[in-house]
């Protein structure tokens, strides 16, 4: 690489770590998946165990987009529905090669219908800046579509009577890559129940299926927690190597 690209790639670094709010000497802390570290060298795909394709979701399997969209408005298969104000679909691009896979919709996703609108909304903004993408170049959607109220945590019949919806979603996008974005969606994407701690750094691929799935924490979390971020920094840059191929 020449010095003039070198330092132009050292400066968006910066202001990518600067946006996503991490200090450049948090970069010489340790920033590895616990037991496996992230290196340079791209880990081998680990399987997750295959999951029964449950009966209610055989229609939800053959919609198009129009259909499933519609299908998520109209849903009353849970208790969510009596609660919300609006579903939240997914936004994005459609035939992305990257979708990012979060919890539930909060508060302000739930008045405005769309995912990830709020702060954490704007750090996955920031995050997805590292990796130089804008939020329309890939796609976002949740496990569940409808918001828990008060932000709890949702429940296993909640997240069963959604997860054809997001099944389905992932077929018709069929990105190269999923980042599932917290603990909710990493569980429930890939059927376990290890901690981010433990998930992150290595890629999965889908129970049943050839998609590779990566995880890191939730931006909620970071926002908490951010001295987590450079983690999440280490988790972008090996998502940015794999998506190169
Ligand atoms: N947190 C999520 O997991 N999803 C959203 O859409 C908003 C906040």
């Amino acid at each position: 690489m020449s010095e003039p690209e070198e330092t132009s790639r050292e400066t968006l670094r910066r202001a990518c770590l600067q946006a996503m709010g991490i200090p450049r000497y948090r970069l010489r802390d340790r920033v590895e998946a616990e037991p496996v570290a992230v290196g340079e060298e791209v880990p081998p795909v680990e399987e997750a165990p295959a999951r029964p394709q449950d009966g209610a979701g055989d229609a939800v399997a053959r919609m198009d987009w129009q259909a499933l969209e519609a299908a998520v408005a109209g849903c009353r298969a849970c208790g969510l529905c009596k609660t919300r104000r609006n579903t939240v679909f997914g936004v994005g691009d459609r035939s992305a090669g990257l979708m990012i896979v979060g919890e539930a919709p909060g508060a302000e996703e739930d008045r405005k219908g769309e995912p990830f609108v709020g702060r954490a909304g704007m750090l996955l903004d920031n995050m997805l800046a590292a990796l130089g993408l804008q939020r329309q170049q890939v796609y976002i959607a949740n496990i569940l579509k409808c918001r828990p109220p008060g932000n709890r945590n949702p429940s296993v019949e909640e997240t069963a009577a959604c997860a054809p919806y997001l099944q389905r979603q992932i077929e018709l996008v069929a990105p190269r890559m999923i980042l599932a974005v917290g603990g909710v969606a990493a569980h429930n994407l890939l059927a376990t129940e290890e901690s981010v701690g433990r998930l992150r750094g290595r890629a999965h691929l889908l129970p049943g299926g050839s998609r590779e799935v990566l995880v890191t924490y939730h931006p909620a979390y970071l926002l908490r927690r951010p001295e987590e971020k450079a983690k999440a920094w280490a988790d972008l840059q090996l998502l940015a190597r794999r998506l190169r191929g």
